[in-house]
């Protein structure tokens, strides 16, 4: 029987165990988005996880949009994240890079550039600049010019990813931002090619999956879908994966609900959210890897019933150095109850732990 802590091949990449590190944003770059020695210190800490998926990565200066988070578009970026991937490399982990655009998260007390979205809708809650919580703008409608333009974006920062030394990349497609503002129906309001029908409301996804794809190669290429908080309607998350499968892109990230209620204060009922493994499984027959609120005993559950391929634990990894060796000795693994309070810049609770949660040696 398959279990947890087997290998698992995802695409090209060799993983030597099914727990994958959930992309989490912890905002430990410089204000230029450079990655630093502490973010290569933090990941090496986490890589005895078969595979790391990086924290948001934003693809353009205009995508830039959460104060110290890092980006993948100029020879800076590269290199600071070069000293992230030889770190994981060198004891023995995997890393793929989560490529992002926020869309109508971002703010112009960024950059100066307005956001942009689907439609001219607005962000959902308050964000966070350099100077302070702003009140989000009303989204600029992404013109065809303005589509192209971060299409290629997303080839350029899939491009630097892999001179960056990543194994591959994780196309953002979760928690709200840029592409599910194009795959949502209350988000994205065109009745241009770009919107309407779910062949429509895909073809952003698909143009910026597909272009990745022919960068790094399918086999490196992967997703993340969150319909626990995206109000995506169940037939366009089908039809994205049967996309996916199509293209056979190596892995989909699928965060799912969990009974115990919402990761954040969700846009739509949380009770209407459904659960989309069976019917993506059905369609899609690559790497799935799972995701929230797993506890040790529900991601062996899932491995050995093959719900999933593997498991992306968050919270947890935050907490721990040790995560695999604590799942390997059944102790029990932990969320942070004040993750958010751990995110930005104090040093502790980040590469230097508290003693919160106890660790076991590795
Ligand atoms: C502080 C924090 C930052 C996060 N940043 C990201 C991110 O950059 N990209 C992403 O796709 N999800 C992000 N997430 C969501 C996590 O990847 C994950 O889905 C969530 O923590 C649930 O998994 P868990 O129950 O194992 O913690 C973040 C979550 C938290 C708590």
């Amino acid at each position: 029987m398959t279990t947890l802590f087997d290998p698992i091949t995802i695409g090209s990449i060799e993983a030597k165990n099914r727990i994958v590190l959930a992309p989490i944003t912890r905002s430990k770059a410089t204000s230029e988005g450079v990655p630093t020695d502490s973010m290569a210190m933090y990941y090496r800490q986490r890589a005895s996880v078969g595979l790391i998926a990086s924290e948001a990565t934003s693809i353009s200066l205009d995508s830039h949009c959460l104060p110290n988070s890092p980006g993948i578009w100029s020879s800076e970026h590269v290199q600071g994240w070069k000293k992230v991937t030889s770190a994981v490399h060198e004891v023995g982990g995997k890393i793929v890079c989560q490529l992002w655009h926020p869309g109508r998260a971002a703010h112009s007390a960024f950059n100066g550039v307005h956001p942009i979205s689907a439609s001219e809708t607005k962000f959902n809650g308050h964000i966070n600049t350099p100077s302070g919580e702003k009140e989000p703008e009303l989204a600029r409608p992404a013109s065809e010019e303005d589509i192209t333009r971060i299409v290629e974006e997303f080839k350029q920062g899939a491009e630097n990813a892999m001179a960056a030394g990543f194994d591959g990349v994780q196309v953002h497609c979760a928690n709200g931002y840029l592409i599910g503002q194009f795959m949502c129906s209350n988000s994205n309001l065109r009745t241009d090619r770009y919107g309407g029908n779910v062949e429509n409301r895909l073809r952003f996804f698909k143009e910026v999956v597909s272009v990745v794809s022919n960068t790094v190669g399918p086999s490196r290429t992967g997703v993340r879908f969150s319909p626990d908080i995206d109000p995506v309607d169940e037939e366009t998350f089908v039809a994205a994966s049967s996309f996916l499968e199509e293209q056979r892109i190596a892995f989909i990230g699928l965060r799912e609900n969990s009974p115990l209620g919402p990761l954040i204060p969700p846009t739509v009922s949380y009770k209407n959210r459904l659960d989309l493994h069976d019917p993506i499984r059905n369609v899609y027959k690559g790497a799935l890897i799972m995701n929230r609120d797993y506890t040790l005993e529900m991601a062996m559950e899932a491995i050995q019933t093959a719900i999933a391929d593997a498991v992306s634990v968050g919270r947890p990894a935050m907490a721990s150095r040790h995560l695999v060796a604590k799942m390997q000795a059944t102790r029990p693994i932990r969320h942070f109850s004040d993750s958010v309070k751990y995110w930005y810049h104090e040093p502790e609770g980040y590469v230097v732990l508290p003693d919160l949660v106890p660790e076991v040696s590795a």
